[in-house]
């Protein structure tokens, strides 16, 4: 099955057939009218690539840096939390997926695997993703354990001051404490496997968070993640969390040119831009959009990275000719997980390589730095940028 997967839709589709509807919704949908969940994707379309015809394209070499690690290609896993959700091997599925393709791993603080454990899965670099919690020793503890374990760089999330309006999940009741709707329960008696490797699974949510109740003791889980999150952030608290980390640190988040600037300021070597795959606030431009905007407010010496609506290697190129160093895939990630585990994953980064390899052919460049606006074309001002 997941060989015949032809591209990242293949994966999406076999994915939705695997999990319960409101699972599959969770992982799939978007905040309000999912009208950035769609732009996302559909952004990249304004944007044509213009091939250099005849040049020597016999070799293609996709190799690049992310967080100053050496991957294979530009693209990365962005962190995905309740992973447990998507196959009970989740994290670990990922971890070893990116180690065989060569590229980096990003755990979510709400992983379904410890982070020492994921760290000791395998050899290549992670990066870890963390939120602003209230209880501030917890936080530097978190750090800790992220520096002990040796993750390589660290991410901020910074869009989810407050949870997205995602109705999708309101109405199937997938809320915490779940008050799933009577549609919702039948649906999941219609998937009895992943109701077995559900339960049987020995992952914990919130592992990652030492004084997390359990989520069956509804009352107090419910009142923990109430007062979980910091829900006062300022610059302040990415300040000092960028100097208590002291190495590659990414605020996860950014999509206005003024507020690079700002992270760039206050110490941030990587700039994310996202919106949380669409997930938060709906009239949020897409990440792509922004690319432009954004490299020419921070200079070329600052990292940038494209999370949002990556489903082709053609996605990838764009990002990066129009001024982003690399990309990172959520969904595309996650479906592959939910269709096949590991071997899922696998199949999505293998699409993506091919992809790219063919597209850089086709447009003539061998290597990345050849990627700039010269192969671009701006449908909506209707030109190239040369
Ligand atoms: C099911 C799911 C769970 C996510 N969990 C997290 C999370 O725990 N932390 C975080 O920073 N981003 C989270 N994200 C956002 C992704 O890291 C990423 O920004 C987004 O998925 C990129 O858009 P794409 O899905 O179109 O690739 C999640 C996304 C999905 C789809």
């Amino acid at each position: 099955m997941i060989n015949k997967c032809l591209n990242i839709e293949d994966l999406h589709q076999l994915a939705k057939k695997r999990l319960p509807k409101a699972i599959y919704d969770y992982m799939a949908g978007g905040a309000d009218d999912e009208k950035a969940l769609a732009n996302n994707s559909s952004a990249f379309d304004r944007y044509q690539l213009v091939p250099k015809i005849l040049r020597n394209v016999s070799h293609i070499d996709l190799k690049t840096k992310v967080f100053g690690c050496e991957i294979d290609m530009p693209v990365y896993i962005s962190p995905i939390g309740q992973s447990r959700f998507f196959h009970p091997e989740c994290d670990f599925a990922g971890v070893r997926a990116a180690e065989k393709s060569n590229i980096l791993f990003t755990l979510s603080t709400f992983s379904g695997k410890s982070l020492e454990d994921v760290s000791q899965e395998t050899e290549s670099p992670k990066a870890f993703q963390v939120y602003v919690m209230t209880n501030e020793a917890e936080n530097r503890r978190l750090l800790d354990r992220c520096k002990a374990a040796n993750y390589k760089a660290l991410m901020l999330t910074v869009d989810t001051i407050v949870g997205g309006n995602r109705e999708r999940d309101l109405r199937n009741g997938l809320t915490i404490p779940p008050k799933l709707s009577l549609s919702s329960i039948l649906d999941f008696a219609t998937k009895p496997k992943w109701v077995w490797n559900y339960i049987n699974d020995k992952g914990r949510d919130l592992i990652n968070l030492e004084n997390a109740p359990n989520p069956k003791d509804a009352t107090n889980f419910l009142k923990y993640m109430g007062n979980l999150l910091e829900s006062n952030l300022t610059w302040q608290h990415a300040k000092e969390m960028i100097e208590y980390w002291d190495g590659p640190f990414a605020i996860k988040g950014v999509v206005s040119a003024e507020d690079a600037k700002q992270a760039v300021k206050i110490g941030a070597t990587t700039i994310i831009l996202s919106n949380h795959g669409g997930r938060q606030l709906d009239s949020s431009p897409a990440p792509i959009e922004m690319v432009r905007e954004i490299r020419a407010a921070v200079g070329d010496d600052v990292e940038i990275i494209v999370d949002g609506g990556i489903r082709r290697g053609s996605d990838i190129i764009k990002a990066i000719a129009l001024g982003a160093n690399s990309c990172s895939i959520g969904k595309a990630y996650v479906y592959g997980l939910a269709a096949g585990g590991q071997l899922g994953i696998e199949r999505a980064l293998t699409i993506l390589k091919s992809e790219l390899e063919r597209d850089m052919a086709l447009i003539g460049c061998t290597n990345l730095s050849q990627l700039d606006l010269s192969v671009i074309r701006d449908r909506q001002s209707a030109n190239s940028f040369n």
